[in-house]
């Protein structure tokens, strides 16, 4: 029998709306001794039954729900379920965008806490990064070389946040490709991108900004455009290959240039229509200005700038100043496309710090349009921390 948990009355509030996520400060009594992340039962103080969710000792989050579903077993067949119908939900956008490269697992938002799953080609690339997920690794992979027998398999479960869940952190292959080649190519729309799973950031790649580039695609045509934060380099793949007039992609990382590169050799886009400067944003943007150097459109999707309630602060700082300067460096009527990938910071306060932001630069900027996360990055709507890519398009006069 599963080791039970009783929660404080009034604590299962946010469980009855289908909350997956049990603090410590809800939990009166364990009983029982569940080993990390096996899964455990929990009632309320009355006694009722409420869920079945993986025990994590260490974290914050002390439980995190597979289940609301009493007589449902978190066994083999359960993980294979879940995976199949977050299969089935991704069906309409990997065959109206043509992709080989999506998001198959979500997380808490595919009912699955801590999996994240992407697929790149021929390879799967996964992060197990809850307890519950670790304890349950071998029934997650079993699924998984069910559903794709013929993909390979790394685990990039190399992620700081596992240690919170008394996790090692882990990387490595679970099945290998015949050729070891942690490569994959993915046609995203008409754009063709290289994916390096052992080296590069989250699963290997930023999935979740493709409906994003697509749209900088169709502002593109005849302009100057500055991406910045530009990674591998595929707003600007998007760009070129609708008419952009010149692009200059900025990132800090050389490794993240040399692969940009490379992406516009496989799509037969030259370095002259496309160039690249390793540099500090924060410190370009403002050479640019000094400089007098002006664009007719900038991108901004910079790294998370807020981890933690207490960073969030200094987060809109950052996103303030780096969105003044650029807007401060478009032409007229210019496009700003900006973005932010922290959780913490919410949609409106996102647009607040846009606005400040629009006003130090002494400039009128006006949304066209908003943006969010890709659709294969779902947002269920008992879990709204699942929510945290942003994006505004301006026009700034
Ligand atoms: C969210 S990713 C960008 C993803 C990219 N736009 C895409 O669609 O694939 C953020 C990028 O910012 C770069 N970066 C972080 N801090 C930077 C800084 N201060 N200046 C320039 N690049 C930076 C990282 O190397 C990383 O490539």
């Amino acid at each position: 029998m599963s080791a039970r948990v009783l929660l404080n009355p009034g604590r299962e509030k946010s469980l009855l709306r289908r909350h997956p996520w049990i603090f410590s400060k809800a939990i009166k009594k364990v009983i029982g001794k569940p080993v990390l992340g096996e899964t455990v039962d929990v009632f309320d103080s009355q006694g009722k039954w409420l869920a079945k969710g993986a025990f994590s000792p260490n974290s914050q989050i002390r439980i995190r729900v597979w289940s609301f579903i009493q007589k449902e077993e978190v066994n083999g067949q359960f993980f294979l379920d879940k995976i199949k119908s977050a299969q089935n939900l991704r069906q309409h956008t990997i065959a109206e965008a043509n992709l080989t490269g999506y998001r198959l697992v979500a997380g808490e938002s595919d009912g699955l806490p801590g999996v994240t799953i992407d697929v790149y080609e021929n390879i799967i690339s996964c992060q197990l990064l809850s307890a519950g997920a670790e304890y349950n690794r071998h029934l997650i992979i079993n699924a998984l070389e069910t559903l794709y027998p013929e993909h390979s398999i790394y685990d990039r479960s190399d992620v700081e946040v596992r240690k919170k869940e008394g996790l090692e952190l882990t990387r490595g292959w679970i099945k290998a490709p015949s050729d070891n080649s942690p490569v994959a190519t993915i046609q995203e729309h008409d754009v063709k991108i290289e994916v390096n799973v052992e080296t590069g950031h989250k699963t290997g790649f930023y999935l979740d900004q493709r409906d994003s580039r697509r749209a900088a695609g169709r502002y593109a045509k005849g302009k100057s455009i500055l991406n910045c934060f530009s990674y591998t380099g595929t707003f600007s793949l998007h760009c070129a290959k609708h008419g952009a007039k010149k692009v200059v992609n900025v990132d800090v990382s050389d490794t993240a240039i040399e692969l940009s590169k490379k992406n516009l050799q496989l799509n037969d886009i030259s370095e002259e229509q496309v160039e690249h400067v390793q540099a500090d944003v924060f410190k370009l943007l403002r050479k640019y200005r000094e400089q007098g150097t002006r664009f007719d459109m900038v991108i901004l999707d910079p790294p998370k700038f807020a981890e933690s309630k207490a960073q969030l602060n200094g987060a809109c700082r950052g996103y303030k100043d780096i969105n003044m300067l650029a807007m401060q460096l478009l032409k007229p009527n210019g496009i700003l496309l900006t973005f932010s990938c922290s959780g913490l910071m919410e949609a409106s306060l996102f647009q607040k710090v846009v606005a400040d932001a629009a006003v130090d630069a002494k400039r009128q900027a006006r949304i066209i349009e908003r943006l969010q996360q890709a659709s294969d990055h779902p947002i269920a709507t008992n879990f709204p921390e699942g929510y945290y890519l942003k994006g505004l398009i301006c026009q700034v006069d």
